[in-house]
């Protein structure tokens, strides 16, 4: 089956009761047994609930993984991957990541006698470079949050494998739409399931995939050990997102080219980071790595100019200026007080993500809107 047929058959098998073609929700916490220590294929909602489990077999299918788990939200995903280590173990992650994940690792993987180093991912060999002998786990993301750099997965994938140490992506930019990692060899693809996947701002849930069954154990008995798992409601929510993923993804994918293509030519701004851009660093390999499209979140910059800056994410009117990505609704936000406020100031300096850059989230609107707006806005 192609992508869009999966999205929409995997996962998604008619109600054998009443034949409804939308799975029911099944909102049950625990479920009858025949007899005392026979279970049946469910027994408590926190070990299994079929809802989630029609999600987790969609998203495995279009990840090309075995399985998928399902979480309260994509922090909680990427905790769980974490929670594989020990004390005195060390994790290397990429230099452009999700804000909170930077958190989670500096502020409460180290609580647990975890240690990590940072490195710019854009080049593997930096990667390469940090790893030590008591390195257990490889963290990147492709594209970065929020300066969209480039990691080359595969070459990064063969870094971990050589060393024999677990890499894991964060794939909720890309979405398996554009890149499958598990193909390009990495462990463990996670997801913010709350962006793309879900896809309308009104539900939250994060994911693990992976293609390894072992793996696949190791994780599932910490889930649920720790009690982490994504309700029913959003799993249902999440399911009905993911059947118009690849329509979504490609046509926002599109716009977000055209906008980034406006505002390049446009002499208000200074820099703009898109892999769809020519001019942008990890270009040549986002078109070797990606396809169908670059994503559709790209930042820019404004000459230096703060107060401006502000200007702007305060005078867009379809840009609403929230957190969060990846939804139908285009988003504006400012990393240094929003997505990435939880860097440190020093660290987020030293990576590039400056206080002034805006970061988009384009969505589904006609781009010929979105480029009115945001040249309204820029003259604010
Ligand atoms: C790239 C990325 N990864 C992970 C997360 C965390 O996901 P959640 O908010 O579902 O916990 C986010 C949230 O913004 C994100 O943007």
């Amino acid at each position: 089956m192609k992508f869009r047929t999966k999205a929409i058959h995997i996962g998604n098998q008619r109600c054998r009761l009443t034949g409804a073609v939308v799975p029911p929700i099944h909102l049950a916490s625990t479920y009858v047994q025949e007899s005392p220590g026979v279970w049946g294929d469910y027994d408590y909602s926190r070990s299994g609930n079929p809802t989630r489990d029609n999600m987790e077999t969609t998203l495995a299918a279009l990840e090309n993984g075995v399985d998928a788990l399902a979480f309260s939200s994509g922090m909680a995903a990427t905790h769980c991957v974490t929670m594989m280590l020990n004390a005195g173990d060390h994790i290397v992650a990429g230099t452009d990541i999700y804000g909170g994940t930077y958190r989670l690792l500096h502020k409460i993987s180290n609580r647990a006698g975890i240690t990590v180093t940072l490195a710019d991912a854009g080049n593997p060999e930096n990667l390469q470079a940090a790893i030590q002998p008591n390195t257990k786990l490889i963290w990147i993301e492709s594209p970065g949050n929020p300066l969209l750099s480039i990691t080359d997965i595969s070459l990064c994938a063969e870094i971990a494998a050589d060393a024999g140490i677990l890499i894991g992506i964060d794939n909720t930019f890309a979405t398996p739409v554009l890149t499958r990692p598990l193909d390009l060899g990495i462990d463990i693809v996670m997801h913010s399931a709350t962006k793309y996947l879900g896809g309308h701002s009104d539900a939250l849930g994060g994911a693990l995939v992976v293609k390894d069954t072992e793996l696949r154990e190791q994780l599932y008995f910490i889930q649920n050990a720790t009690g982490n798992c994504m309700s029913p409601l959003d799993s249902f929510l999440i399911s009905r997102g993911m059947k118009t993923l690849d329509l979504r993804v490609k046509a926002q994918s599109e716009s977000a080219l055209a906008i980034a293509e406006f505002l390049e030519a446009d002499p208000r701004v200074s820099r703009v980071l898109y892999p769809g851009l020519p001019s942008f660093e990890g270009h040549q390999l986002a078109k070797q790595q990606m396809h169908g499209g670059f994503g559709a979140m790209l930042s820019f910059e404004l000459a230096g100019d703060f107060e401006k800056a502000n200007r702007v994410t305060a005078s867009t009117k379809l840009f609403q200026l929230a957190v969060s990505l990846g939804a139908v609704e285009s988003l504006i936000e400012q990393p240094a007080s929003m997505s990435h406020a939880s860097y440190d100031r020093d660290d987020r300096l030293a990576h590039g993500i400056k206080d002034e850059l805006i970061r988009l989230s384009v969505g589904l609107e006609d781009p010929t809107d979105l480029i009115a707006d945001l040249d309204q806005a820029l003259n604010g």
